[in-house]
């Protein structure tokens, strides 16, 4: 069987890396691969720090009960050794392991120049000498913010101006890998999304926190004035467009994702309130995030125009459903981790 990636051709079923596969983006990847592509072998790289959760992948793993069909390996991007042996086995890597969290690289910025910056070199260089496929994860949040009356929106062409320390690394990162596809022509491709929500996304997200804060019977907590906008999609549309882009993609380029989803914060919380049957004033107004970006929002027309991908959420609303569900349905994949992050928002003050 021969498998075309992009230009690139496969002999026998393609064999995919998967960086961060344990967290939020990366385990859904891996879940929704598995059901749309049942002809990948999918290995999953993850340190499993805080942020990923091995229950994630429970239908996937035989030590889970799962059908055993994914491997998981535990360790960090940063060990050279062991990304040189696992790149080396595969064809493609799909690399989403990064440190997310804007508060916690305000709180300690260390752990993202690791992982985002020393993690993605030392996977390049793996890359470069072992002459496989690359598409590397990254977020619309390198581009900085835009005004909330601003017509323009981030398209390929947006120059970085990243604001926290968490999207420093991140465009530290793309600019790694776009150094490596000019310099060393490795077959590469970017994307940048922006807002993701859905299930399995750790409870320290915006989303999450508002919808287990309220099965907790506790208020939603929204920074500032809450007329931040974020445009929002939803994972599995997410995903579709990385396998879009991975076989239809042109190599060396960059693609926005996005599904024309802008909220401010205030509407979100709002609309959750409304699906979970409380007033529309139950939330609090908690002190504002240091250096908060105002608005996101994305101009995805180069990869509707270059691939079939469109997303399938198209409505926000009923996503937010779903998702709701899904986190009224699974405690006891979230309990444990929203003890540990309230206590960090209770320190932080907000
Ligand atoms: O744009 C893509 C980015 O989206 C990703 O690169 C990041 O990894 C991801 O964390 C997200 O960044 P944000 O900072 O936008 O996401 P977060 O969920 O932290 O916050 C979303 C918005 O909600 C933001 O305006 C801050 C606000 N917020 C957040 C929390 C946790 C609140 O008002 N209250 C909260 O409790």
């Amino acid at each position: 069987m021969a498998a075309t990636v992009a230009g690139f051709v496969i002999l026998g079923p393609m064999r995919v890396l998967v960086t961060g596969g344990a967290g939020f983006i990366g385990s859904n990847f891996v879940l929704r691969a598995r059901e749309t592509r049942p002809d990948w072998t999918l290995t999953v790289i993850d340190s499993m720090t805080y942020a990923a959760n091995r229950h994630s992948l429970a239908p996937v793993l035989s030590e889970l009960g799962g059908d055993g069909s994914v491997r998981l390996v535990e360790g960090s991007v940063a060990d050279a050794a062991l990304v040189d042996g696992l790149v080396a086995d595969h064809d493609v890597v799909v690399h989403f392991a990064a440190e997310s969290h804007n508060d916690n690289s305000l709180d300690s910025p260390w752990p993202f120049v690791e992982s985002n910056v020393v993690g993605t070199f030392t996977l390049l260089e793996a890359i470069r000498k072992h002459g496989k496929r690359l598409h590397h994860i990254s977020t619309d949040e390198v581009y900085g913010d835009l005004e909330l009356d601003d017509p323009e929106r981030f398209t390929e062409r947006t120059p970085v101006n990243p604001s926290s320390p968490y999207s420093a690394t991140k465009a530290g990162a793309d600019l790694l890998v776009r150094a490596w596809i000019r310099s060393f022509g490795i077959d590469a491709t970017v994307s940048n999304c922006s807002n993701n929500y859905g299930p399995r996304q750790h409870v320290e997200k915006f989303i999450p926190r508002q919808i287990t804060n309220i099965l907790d019977g506790v208020k939603p907590k929204v920074y500032g004035s809450g007329l931040n906008v974020r445009d929002w999609i939803h994972v599995d549309d997410h995903n579709d467009a990385v396998i879009a882009i991975l076989e239809q993609g042109r190599l060396g380029e960059t693609y926005l994702i996005g599904a024309d989803g802008e909220r401010n914060n205030l509407d979100i919380v709002r609309m959750l309130l409304e699906i979970m049957g409380k007033p529309a004033d139950w939330f609090d107004h908690v002190d504002d995030r240091p250096g908060h970006d105002l608005r996101y929002a994305i101009d995805s027309s180069k990869l509707r125009a270059e691939t079939d991908w469109r997303p399938r959420y198209g409505d926000v609303r009923a996503g937010l459903e779903a998702t709701v569900e899904w986190y009224a349905a699974n405690r006891d994949w979230w309990e444990a981790a929203k003890v540990e992050s309230e206590r960090t928002y209770a320190r932080l003050g907000r």
